[in-house]
C-alpha cells in the first residue's frame, strides 16, 4: 500500500501524512509512533523549557524510532523571546533533518537550517505568506485553513478555497492542513492540489497521544460545532475547544475593549496544564479543531495511519475510478 507524492519523495517518508507541532503534545511518545507508522511527526521545541531538554528529547525519540522525524519551531510574537538560536543549535546538533517553522518572519531560522542541510516546511495561513516563505528558500509549505486548531490567522479562508488558491501559485510541495482526519480528507487534499495532509487534533485522539483520557473522550463526544475563536479582538485569533473557560474569554472579548491582561488569568499556560494533569476538560484553554466532528474513536497511531491510507486508496481506485467514463 502506498500513495506516492512529491512530498513523500522529497522528504523520504512512506505516507503523505504529517503530525504538526503541538504544544504540550509533541513529545517523543507522540512523534515516535507516528514515525514508526510511516508518517512524519514533529516534536515541539518550545514544549521543552530549555534547549538542553530539547536535545534530550531528540535523543529519546531516536531511541524509540529509526525513521525520520522533525522538530517544530514556533515563532511567537514576544517581548522577551525564547533563546531561538540555542533551540536551533540543539536541533542541528541533534542531527534532525526536517524542521517545521510556524509564525512570522522565519527568515533567520530558515537561513540557519538551510546552511546545515536541514529541510524546512513552513506552516502558514495565507497564500501571500506561503509565497514569501517559498522565496525564502523553504522546501515545502503547510497551509492551514480556517478550520484548523490553534492559529488560523485573520483572513478566515476555509481550506476548500485556501488549498487550491495556494496550489495555483506555490511551486514547491505543499501540505493541506486543518480539518483532516480520514482517507476522504486525504483524497480531497490531493485533488485540491496538495501533496499530503498535516493533522493536529486527529493525532491528539489516539492511544499514544500523551494527553489525559478525559480530553480524548471529550473530543470524541464533541461535534464540529464545539470550537471557539478567542483572541479575535487582539488580532491573534486562536481556535480552541469550546468549554467553560473559552466561553468566559469570548464573553469578556464581546464586551469590547478587552486587553490581554483581562483574560490572562483564564488563558494562562499553567492553568491549561493543570487542567490536563487533573483531567478536567473545562479547566483551561485547549487547542482543538472543527474536525472533532469527524473523530469517533481512539485508535493507535498505526491503526489510524493504516486506515487513512487504505481508505484513500479504495476511494481513488474504486469509488472515483468507477465514476469516470
Ligand atoms: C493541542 C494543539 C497544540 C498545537 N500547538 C501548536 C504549536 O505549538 N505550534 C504550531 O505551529 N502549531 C500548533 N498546533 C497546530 C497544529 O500543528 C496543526 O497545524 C493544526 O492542528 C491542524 O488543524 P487540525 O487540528 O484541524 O488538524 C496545535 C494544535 C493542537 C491541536
Amino acid at each position: 500500500m502506498a500513495i506516492e507524492t512529491r512530498f513523500t519523495k522529497a522528504f523520504g517518508v512512506k505516507h503523505p501524512i504529517v503530525q504538526g507541532g503541538m504544544q504540550w503534545v509533541g513529545y517523543a511518545e507522540m512523534v515516535a509512533p507516528v514515525a514508526n507508522a510511516g508518517a512524519l511527526g514533529f516534536l515541539t521545541a518550545l514544549t521543552q523549557p530549555t534547549p538542553e531538554l530539547l536535545a534530550k528529547e531528540i535523543a529519546r525519540t531516536k531511541e524509540m524510532t529509526d525513521k525520520p522525524f522533525g522538530v517544530n519551531l514556533t515563532i511567537l510574537p514576544a517581548i522577551k523571546p525564547p533563546p531561538y538560536a540555542e533551540y536551533r543549535q540543539a536541533i542541528i546538533e541533534g542531527g534532525v533533518k526536517i524542521v517545521e517553522t510556524a509564525g512570522y518572519k522565519p527568515q533567520e531560522h530558515v537561513d540557519h537550517f538551510k546552511q546545515h542541510g536541514i529541510k524546512v516546511i513552513h506552516k502558514c495561513t495565507a497564500v501571500r505568506h506561503a509565497l514569501s516563505a517559498e522565496r525564502m528558500g523553504v522546501d515545502a509549505i503547510s497551509i492551514d485553513g480556517f478550520e484548523c486548531a490553534g492559529h488560523p490567522g485573520e483572513d478566515d479562508i476555509p481550506g476548500l478555497i485556501l488549498i487550491p488558491a495556494a496550489a495555483n501559485k506555490v511551486k514547491i510541495p505543499m501540505l493541506a492542513s486543518g480539518g483532516f482526519a480520514d482517507g476522504r480528507g486525504l483524497v480531497a487534499a490531493l485533488a485540491l492540489g496538495a501533496d499530503g495532509v498535516n493533522m493536529g487534533t486527529r493525532f491528539c485522539v489516539t492511544q499514544e497521544a500523551p494527553i489525559h483520557e478525559a480530553f480524548k473522550r471529550r473530543m470524541v463526544e464533541n461535534d464540529e460545532r464545539q470550537t471557539q475563536l478567542i483572541f479575535r479582538t487582539l488580532h491573534n485569533t486562536a481556535r480552541v475547544m469550546k468549554n467553560a473557560v473559552s466561553t468566559e474569554v469570548a464573553a469578556i472579548e464581546a464586551r469590547g475593549g478587552a486587553k490581554f491582561e483581562d483574560v490572562q488569568h483564564l488563558v494562562a499556560g499553567v492553568r491549561g496544564r493543570q487542567a490536563m494533569t487533573e483531567g478536567d476538560p473545562d479547566g483551561g484553554i485547549w487547542s482543538a479543531g472543527q474536525v472533532q466532528g469527524l473523530i469517533d474513536d481512539i485508535p493507535t497511531v498505526q491503526e489510524l495511519v493504516d486506515r487513512i491510507i487504505a481508505d484513500a486508496e479504495s476511494i481513488i481506485k474504486t469509488r472515483l475510478a468507477n465514476m469516470v467514463g
